[in-house]
């Protein structure tokens, strides 16, 4: 049943959120998304992941899932979500659902039925346990502090007991250890897949295994209390096998993986062909290039042998083991342009197109989160209020009760907010920037709209929707873009990156200069008869020798067997 198709594959994440809103109430919605797949097709897109359209209070916008097989109104209905799933079909794009199922929302039935009553079968649906009496306090049953700060766990109204969740107090971690809650696992991936998406991205899979019995976390060094019984626990690997050999491996099916700092072990293991577990994970390693050990609100000055590094660490594990992917961008990161030093004052489309051919001609399957491939940078927040996603107010509260100011506390959280990607799509300088007929948004409108559009994009000279079209075109077709081997060249340049691809003796050679300056570089020899594939200067000579890079210039050269 299965094939490679997700080989060649390029996937373009909709957030449905803030994707268009065709009905204008204030939310995107499934009719929007259809109004805009021509949109999606035309840029070479053969794959759209959507962010969660389930049922949710949306305490974490859709990650937070109360019923797994229903669409939530706000977005449409499942008459709609069939046609959005035919006409995505009928233009040769494939479905992959996004499922959440480290934990449910508390709003989902399972989890009303196993707090009310405490002998209801559904209390072992969820990790539930005593919490600690110290003299007349009640502490929390371990010390695991939760992903999304504080403690992990939350007492059931007045007993004594508390559930854990590894994210918001509303996401109730769902306890994989009992066998029924795995076969309702398996019975949503067969519910969807009889429908007919092709494929799943696994939310956080990689916590769902967690070591017994719960212990307190007493090791001094460790970047979350409790990550070591939470994360890649000891039946990982078991439980992938298992939904494999229950539900994906019946169906032509392509999954991916997102895992929460899997050991380089586990993350190999995880995408190992033979394994049967996952075809591919994300690897977010490179992204924290410019953070303080992957804190996204803590700024470092941007390190690009630490790019690099991240990169190209599981573009060589996995290389003739396993598939890989490639992400700038998603919903939980801020705008790749605004990112690593860049000056998108001056270079926005040099840099985009830039990031793009560098991270996308590697070994992997591109994903193209929505805004990205027409270079949407950062919007200007003034003041947290105008920010939805609670991570932004956790943190922010958090460093607020330290005593931080207000101001101090925000510039933080203005660094690294997952809002940025979240504002509404850009479509037109007009109305709510073409997001929808001048309802208020949900979230705030993308501050530079007018400025930087889809519409204006595609008609600008350097338009980076265009060059993405072309990337992606080589990316898709080229044997050498899809399956070759990757060869890393200056890996110590701080401005310079630089890597081959081979394929039965095809070569590419991808470059770029990732800095507002230009650069000397000495191409390698082999390259003298190259072609130039695709470059974002328009004039790149593949010429021999020395060349001068200018400020973000990238090419891709290919040399035929
Ligand atoms: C990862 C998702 O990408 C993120 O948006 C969400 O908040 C957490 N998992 C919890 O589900």
């Amino acid at each position: 049943m299965k094939t490679d198709w997700y080989k060649n594959a390029v996937v373009y994440q909709i957030y449905p959120f803030s994707f268009c809103d065709a009905n204008n109430d204030g939310w995107g919605d499934i009719e929007g998304i259809i109004s805009k797949l021509d949109y999606v097709r035309d840029l070479g897109a053969t794959a759209i992941w959507f962010s969660p359209l389930y049922k949710s209070p949306d305490k974490d916008y859709g990650y937070d899932i109360s019923d797994y097989r229903a669409i939530d109104e706000k977005f449409g209905s499942m008459a709609d979500f069939d046609r959005l799933l035919d006409e995505c079909h009928k233009r040769g794009l494939k479905v992959i659902m996004d499922m959440v199922v480290n934990h449910s929302s508390t709003e989902h039935p399972w989890f009303k039925e196993a707090i009310t009553s405490p002998d209801s079968p559904y209390r072992d649906y969820y990790i539930i346990r005593p919490g600690v009496r110290e003299g007349d306090k009640l502490l929390p049953p371990t010390n695991w502090v939760s992903c999304f700060t504080g403690t992990a766990w939350e007492r059931i109204g007045e007993t004594d007991e508390f559930y854990l969740h590894l994210f918001c107090t509303e996401q109730a971690d769902l306890n994989w250890e009992n066998p029924k809650v795995r076969q309702e696992v398996v019975d949503i991936l067969n519910f969807w897949l009889e429908k007919g998406v092709d494929g799943f991205r696994f939310d956080v899979f990689n916590l769902a295994s967690k070591v017994y019995p719960l212990r307190d976390d007493t090791a001094k060094k460790t970047f979350q209390k409790g990550a070591q019984y939470f994360v890649d626990g000891p039946r990982m690997h078991e439980f992938l096998k298992e939904l494999n050999e229950k539900a994906l491996s019946h169906f032509d099916c392509y999954t991916v993986g997102e895992s929460y700092r899997p050991s380089p072990e586990n993350a190999r293991e995880y995408v190992k062909a033979e394994n049967k577990e996952l075809d591919t994970i994300f690897n977010f390693a490179h992204l924290e290039s410019d953070n303080i050990n992957g804190l996204k609100f803590f700024r470092k000055p941007f390190d690009l042998v630490q790019f690099k590094d991240g990169l190209f660490g599981p573009q060589k594990a996995n290389f003739g083991e396993g598939w890989n992917t490639l992400v700038l961008e998603n919903h939980d990161n801020p705008r790749s342009v605004s990112r690593f030093s860049i000056d998108t004052k001056h270079y926005r489309y040099e840099a985009a197109t830039m990031l793009a051919a560098l991270t996308f001609m590697g070994f992997g399957i591109p994903f193209i989160y929505m805004g990205e491939e027409i270079g949407m940078t950062n919007s200007h927040f003034d003041s947290i209020d105008e920010m939805k996603d609670p991570v932004s107010h956790f943190v922010f509260d958090l460093m607020h009760s330290y005593g931080m100011p207000k101001r101090l506390a925000f510039s933080f959280i203005k660094f690294g907010a997952r809002d940025h990607a979240r504002v509404p799509m850009a479509w037109n300088g007009g109305t709510n920037g073409g997001f929808n007929a001048g309802h208020e948004p949900w979230q705030s409108l993308y501050t530079e709209y007018e400025k930087i559009n889809a519409e204006k994009d595609l008609a600008a000279e350097k338009s980076v929707y265009r060059f993405y079209q072309k990337l992606l075109a080589i990316k898709k077709t080229n044997p050498a873009a899809i399956g070759g081997s990757v060869e890393e060249y200056d890996h110590d340049s701080k401005q310079i990156m630089a890597y081959s691809r081979e394929y039965e003796g095809t070569r590419l050679f991808v470059v770029g200069n990732f800095s507002k300056r230009p650069v000397q570089y000495r191409l390698p020899g082999w390259t003298k008869y190259a072609e130039t594939l695709l470059d974002n200067y328009g004039e790149f000579s593949a010429a021999v020798g020395t060349v001068t890079l200018r400020p973000y210039e990238a090419a891709v050269l290919e040399v035929k067997a």
